[in-house]
């Protein structure tokens, strides 16, 4: 990891679960690395079963993964029902799957736009309403979603993303008030880091968006990881509907 900090935070979920979407590989897969070395029992969602089994074959009995489609409300409930079952509980949800169909609006195919609408707020909505219920009945709960700097900004190629990721905020903001009561928070991060997402992006425009950077490069992403757990802590407790950029400085 690049962070000189980030090694040495710590955090302890020892006995707590979190279910992380998307976990097979990049932002998903060092968040629930994170989570799975900070004690907790760690559930992983992901629609690429061959990605998910090489990642966390040998990862032990406090993982549990999951091939499914997020965007598949029933089939994830049904996840979260099997992930109680299993462990007890769901403490903590992350909603980070995601896919992009970059072209601009013209050229845009409906099932480019559907597609990415599906996944990215389908799949948040999918989550979050099966994972409440729960939390609602412990009296606890943390969900911490993933959006972007282009929900916020926009980004030419990405109508459909930007769309999707800006619905996120809102539904991030949204839910926060509704779940309050029941003790449970609701936030997101907007992250930067070095992926598979990130590597299909041209070399060119790849260059000219590590330049604009303030901190200089794209983080690794272990380093989002942190900022979900301080999310997830009980010491975030009076955090609830924001976004925090964990992006080297790009919000400013
Ligand atoms: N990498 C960045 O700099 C960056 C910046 C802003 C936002 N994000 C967001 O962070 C999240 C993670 O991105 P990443 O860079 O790690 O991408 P990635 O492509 O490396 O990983 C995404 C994961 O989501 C899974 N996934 C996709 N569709 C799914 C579905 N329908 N059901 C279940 N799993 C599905 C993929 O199989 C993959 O494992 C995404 O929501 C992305 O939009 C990333």
């Amino acid at each position: 990891m690049s962070g000189q900090q980030a090694g040495n935070v710590r955090f302890d979920f020892t006995g707590q679960t979190v279910l992380v979407t998307g976990g097979a590989q990049g932002i998903g897969r060092g968040i629930a690395a994170l989570f799975h070395e900070a004690g907790a029992h760690v559930a992983v969602l992901d629609r690429d079963a061959a990605q998910l089994a090489s990642s966390w074959s040998d990862a032990g009995d406090r993982v549990s993964t999951h091939a499914v489609d997020v965007s598949d409300a029933e089939a994830v409930a049904a996840v979260v029902d099997e992930v109680v079952r299993w462990s007890g509980s769901v403490d903590v949800a992350v909603n980070n799957a995601g896919i992009t169909r970059d072209t601009v609006v013209w050229k845009m195919t409906p099932a480019d736009w559907q597609a990415v609408l599906d996944v990215h707020l389908g799949g948040t909505f999918a989550v979050t309403r099966a994972v409440v219920p729960h939390m609602r009945g412990a009296g606890r709960g943390r969900v911490v979603n993933v959006t972007s700097y282009t929900g916020m900004h926009g980004n030419v190629g990405q109508a459909n993303y930007a769309a999707a990721k800006g619905g996120i905020i809102a539904f991030t903001k949204t839910v926060a008030k509704e779940v309050a009561r029941f003790g449970i928070t609701v936030n997101a991060i907007s992250p930067n880091a070095a992926t598979a997402m990130v590597a299909a992006v041209p070399a060119d425009k790849l260059a000219a968006m590590t330049a604009s950077v303030p901190l200089g490069r794209f983080a690794e992403p272990e380093e989002m990881a942190a900022a979900v757990a301080f999310l997830a802590s009980a010491e975030a407790g009076y955090i609830t509907g924001v976004v925090l950029p964990v992006d080297g400085g790009i919000a400013m």
